[in-house]
């Protein structure tokens, strides 16, 4: 394995044996997967854009690549041995050691209330559903109007919850497809429209119940 792995492939497989529903992938993200979720940013949106479960870095470099502003990115890794290398590498970025489930409180320690993207390849579906029902509501709250979470996932189906996308006034739409990645995986885009119309929303989906301490329905995933 050592022979196909180059360092970060073994870096990201040591961390996936140790905690495998928490790192959610055996290898980083391939190129195509990070461009693609990377494009999604809009750069011409005033706010931070927050990436959530960095790894090694692979979609942090995609989003320096297109020209998100070192200093209006602003990554989080809860993994040490990952923060330390992510560290390392883009010395010039702030990377928070910590749980995405503290987005808010994180983008507001950078003196931010709102972002401009949420970018994340956390592993959702293999997360408690209060822990998925958590980061998803927190991500979707710290949208600007115009503003997207990005998630990419390796399932059929959009892993953002229709109830919450609903909560927030928002709209999910599928970017695109990854054929090129271990697995293949779809992006999803969950943007927050300028103005809120109530009445173009998808109604919430009955199939999926909430943890009890959210009280609405849930389901995520990656
Ligand atoms: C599927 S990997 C993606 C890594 C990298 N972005 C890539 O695409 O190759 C998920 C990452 O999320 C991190 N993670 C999982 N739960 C987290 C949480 N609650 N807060 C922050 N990071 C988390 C894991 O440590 C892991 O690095």
């Amino acid at each position: 394995m050592g022979d196909l792995l180059d360092r970060d492939g073994r870096l990201f497989l040591s961390r996936w044996l140790k905690a495998p529903l928490r790192t959610g992938a055996v290898i980083p993200s391939s190129p195509a997967l990070a461009r693609l979720m990377a494009a999604q940013v809009d750069l011409s949106l005033p706010g931070p854009v927050v990436e959530l479960g960095a790894g090694t870095g692979v979609i942090t470099q995609a989003l320096l690549d297109i020209g998100v502003a070192p200093d209006q990115l602003i990554v989080i890794e809860r993994d040490e041995a990952l923060h330390r290398v992510l560290a390392r590498r883009f010395p010039q970025l702030s990377i928070t050691l910590g749980d995405a489930c503290n987005v808010r409180d994180i983008v507001a320690e950078h003196g931010d209330t709102e972002a401009a993207a949420v970018v994340s390849s956390l592993p959702l579906l293999s997360l408690p559903d209060r822990i998925q029902w958590r980061i998803v509501d927190q991500s979707l709250a710290t949208l600007m109007p115009g503003g997207s979470l990005v998630q990419y996932t390796y399932g059929p189906n959009c892993p953002i919850p229709r109830s919450l996308q609903y909560r927030h006034g928002c709209h999910a739409r599928s970017a695109g497809f990854a054929l090129l990645n271990l697995p293949p995986a779809t992006v999803w885009r969950i943007d927050r429209p300028a103005v809120v119309r109530r009445d173009r929303l998808p109604a919430p989906s009955r199939r999926r119940h909430a943890p009890a301490m959210a009280g609405a329905s849930s389901a995520a995933g990656s």
